[in-house]
């Protein structure tokens, strides 16, 4: 077997992650419905061989959302349209289970699996905004626990559908008539706590048989979810520490769900730096702290508590006391932040800056950033990372100063070894249950 290698994952987000990242003199302050830029990114990382690029997402918005949430591309049709300039690059998409039909998931991502001849992956979210049930027609906003229940059953039902036709069922026989094998045909037939789907599904199955699992999730059920059920796991840690003990964790979850916990990559999201040299290093560290004000990162700090409005708080005073807040957001995320408070004795001001200032942990010269990498890598923290751009040319730096070292390394590809995103990944095509359980009843 070839030698494990460092997956590399590109975040095409627009105007950026934070509210003032569009501000930068060289930003496109389109960038979020603008499909040049898109492309452009998609074809930079694959130009590096990366293994995928990967569209965030949600679906609820308020005036103080960050601009790139505000009026931005749906990632199954930004994504189809990137299938069409690409071709080996993988193609993720968040979509989230708590506010979708599995019927219709199942066959968006076959499409864009067959448009993209095997690339596709999907990130399954649960939702953490209660505001999405108001664009829903939904009374409520499912529980914490109950958005996991809905995640297994619905995730079950997109695997199940996508098995509907057998690899062969297609013989479209022109001098018999006969388009499908009949028997090749399966239809699903669940009916679960949540959905009731008969199938069979209308699309058959692409090169690579499934698209990819991918998910992100800190809490305990997000890790029981995620070691069952995702191929990649995208996650983002407090520091290496965190991220090593995260990723010890979900490799043994994986083991105790009878999986290899090799085939289950844990990727963090990281937003490296990169300067040509240490001069460079921190011009760029400096434009990337100015474009955080502290009324933008107390914003921001309000995500993961559902868009708690912390601006009611005294900014010097030690972090309020939240409670159970959060529990029913972004749970793991929100749990991390309340106890990075109290073990530090962090101030409000002191957490939100913390949490949405640039990092120093991948700022550096190509040389040294490559040398983090390689250590998160090594020292088990990482099967590889999510690279999120932070200045407008931050991909653009890392592709062309820190992946030729890696590649020399021997740390990252220089080619790509097939054409779908399995492929990228060294995973299996998984074989299509239907005919599993064929050959199964055929020797009994
Ligand atoms: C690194 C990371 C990226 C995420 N990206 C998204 C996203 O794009 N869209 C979304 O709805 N949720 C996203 N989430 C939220 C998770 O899918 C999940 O709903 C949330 O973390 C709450 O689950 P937890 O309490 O198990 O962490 C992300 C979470 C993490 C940690």
């Amino acid at each position: 077997m070839s030698k494990r290698q460092i997956k590399l994952g590109a975040m095409i987000h627009g105007v950026g992650h934070g509210w003032g990242e569009w501000r930068h003199p060289k930003a496109l302050t389109d960038a979020s419905v603008n499909f040049g830029f898109y492309k452009q990114q998609a074809q930079l990382a694959e130009a590096a061989k990366f293994d995928f690029a990967f569209i965030a997402d949600s679906l609820h918005i308020h005036a103080r959302s960050s601009p790139h949430y505000l009026n931005r591309f749906e990632p199954l049709t930004i994504l189809s349209a990137l299938a069409a300039v690409t071709q080996h690059i993988g193609l993720v998409a968040t979509v989230t289970v708590s506010y979708s039909e599995p019927f219709q998931v199942a066959r968006q991502f076959a499409s864009l699996d067959l448009i993209s001849g095997g690339r596709a992956g999907w990130n399954v979210v649960t939702s953490w905004l209660s505001g999405t049930a108001d664009n829903f027609g939904k009374a409520e906003h499912p529980p914490h626990a109950v958005r996991y229940r809905i995640a297994r059953e619905h995730v079950e039902v997109v695997k199940g559908l996508w098995d509907s036709w057998e690899d062969d069922a297609f013989t479209r026989n022109k001098q018999t008539g006969e388009y499908f094998a009949p028997d090749k045909l399966h239809t699903l037939g669940h009916q679960g706590e949540f959905f009731k789907v008969k199938g069979p599904l209308n699309i058959q199955r692409s090169p690579q048989g499934q698209p990819l699992i991918f998910q992100a999730g800190v809490s305990d059920d997000g890790r029981n979810f995620a070691a069952q059920n995702a191929d990649a796991i995208f996650v983002s840690p407090e520091s290496f520490t965190d991220a090593r003990a995260y990723y010890q964790d979900l490799k043994k979850r994986a083991a105790q769900h009878g999986r290899d916990p090799e085939q289950l990559f844990i990727l963090p999201g990281i937003r490296p730096i990169v300067g040509r040299d240490e001069a460079e290093v921190q011009s760029r560290y400096q434009q990337a702290v100015e474009l955080v004000s502290i009324e933008d990162a107390i914003v921001a700090l309000g995500r993961p508590f559902n868009d708690y409005d912390f601006s009611q708080h005294d900014l010097d005073a030690p972090f309020p006391d939240l409670g159970t807040l959060g529990d029913n957001s972004h749970k793991g995320t929100a749990d991390q932040l309340k106890q990075l408070a109290r073990d530090e004795g962090l101030t409000l001001r002191q957490l939100a800056l913390r949490f949405s200032r640039p990092r120093r942990d991948f700022t550096g010269t190509p040389q040294q950033v490559a040398d983090a990498l390689q250590h998160w890598f090594e020292q088990g923290a990482a099967d590889g990372f999510i690279i999120n751009q932070l200045l407008p040319d931050g991909l653009q730096y890392f592709t062309e100063l820190v992946v030729p070292l890696l590649q020399e390394r021997g740390l990252v590809r220089s080619e790509y070894p097939g054409s779908t995103l399995r492929d990228n990944f060294g995973l299996a095509v998984p074989e299509n249950r239907n005919t599993v359980r064929r050959s199964q009843s055929a020797v009994a």
